[in-house]
């Protein structure tokens, strides 16, 4: 078993190895003894995987274990569903000592956490992650939310889990267009902090080294929100190509998933990085080149007024700056603070 302890607030670990979701049962009496779990997942994944879940926790001695489930997808990450949760939560009497579960990608993850941190002012969760965003980004770290109207992830908290399973196995099955959603956010870690994983993705397939490639992303995710929790600082490189890469997801209507989202925003900002001087324009190709092996996208039909608007409410925000990530050579981004009309120019650049 592949074991990464997070060292945040609250120390806990995330364990990765291939078939280990049919021991989940086990691995959660290990932190979890006794008491009530309510499962929140999608109705995508609860086809899938929610009985085998509910017969593991059950021949696990877990009697009471509940089922709530919602549609998939982006636009469910709102506070009506957010409610729902909760509510369900209070109907099955729920109490401080029982325990959540967040069995799905990263729309389940971040809205049951959040559930997690205001249900009864806060219960314990853990994340089962099933899509390789999730696994390598979202389940780990203690971010939650959901969106509002002006933009994405604006109402959360910081609430870490007790627990991460990962199962390879589950995401290696992902059609491709979510499996591309991972991708992106692996590229992200290379290019941010690892040109060796990047160099790896250059050489090889992802698919092909799944496990080895999760590990260490989330490795590299423990660095970083050891050091920076609170996204003050340094977790704030995990947001490269993230700001307008939520303005695309917007703009599009959901359509455009995150990870391809993030894909041509990285791409982006490092062709406006170019022209600033500021990305050397051989790691701006390898970069772009690395997004289209994987045939993720790099450009969009959205003008620069539509990019910018949205981008102007992110959280990286303040007052008038905005903190953009800026890739200085692969495997190694900085962050540059810039005056928020700076970031128009930026887009304008780079589309
Ligand atoms: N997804 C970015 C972070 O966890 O900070």
């Amino acid at each position: 078993m592949n074991t990464i302890r997070i060292n945040a607030s609250k120390s806990y670990d995330v364990l990765v190895q291939n078939g280990c979701f049919k021991d989940a049962g086990r691995f959660i009496k290990n932190i979890f003894p006794e008491g009530k779990i309510a499962i929140v997942t999608d109705d995508t994944v609860q086809s899938l995987y929610a009985d085998e879940l509910v017969e593991n926790l059950k021949s696990c001695g877990f009697d009471d274990v509940f089922v709530f489930s919602f549609p998939h997808g982006e636009k469910s990450k709102n506070y009506q569903t957010l409610i729902d949760i909760t509510e369900f939560l209070a109907e099955k009497n729920l109490t401080r000592t029982d325990l959540l579960i967040a069995l799905g990608g990263g729309v389940v993850g971040d809205i049951t956490g959040f559930a997690a941190a205001i249900y009864l002012r806060g219960i314990k969760f853990v994340q089962i992650p099933t899509t390789f965003l999730a696994a390598i980004d979202s389940s780990v770290g203690g971010k939650t939310a959901v969106n509002l109207n002006a933009g994405k992830n604006l109402i959360g908290s910081f609430y870490q889990p007790e627990l991460v399973i990962c199962d390879p196995k589950m995401i290696d099955t992902l059609d491709d267009v979510y499996f591309d959603d991972g991708v992106a956010e692996a590229i992200k870690y290379g290019a941010i902090m690892d040109s060796k994983l990047f160099e790896l993705f250059e050489k090889s397939d992802m698919r092909q080294n799944l496990e080895k490639i999760i590990v260490r992303c989330i490795e590299l995710k423990n660095i970083v929100v050891t050091e920076d929790e609170f996204d003050v600082g340094l977790r704030q490189l995990l947001n490269f190509g993230h700001t307008i890469g939520h303005s695309i997801e917007k703009c599009s209507n959901f359509k455009i998933t995150h990870g391809h989202a993030v894909a041509i925003g990285m791409a982006i900002i490092a062709r406006g990085c170019v022209k600033l001087g500021i990305t050397p324009e051989n790691d701006a190709k390898r970069l772009i080149s690395l997004i289209e092996k994987y045939n993720l996208p790099t450009k969009c039909e959205f003008d620069t007024e539509s990019l910018y608007a949205p981008a102007v409410s992110d959280k990286k925000r303040t007052g008038g700056d905005i903190t953009v990530i800026v890739m200085e050579k692969v495997g190694g981004c900085v962050l540059h603070k810039i005056p928020v009309e700076g970031l128009k120019e930026l887009i304008e650049n780079g589309r």
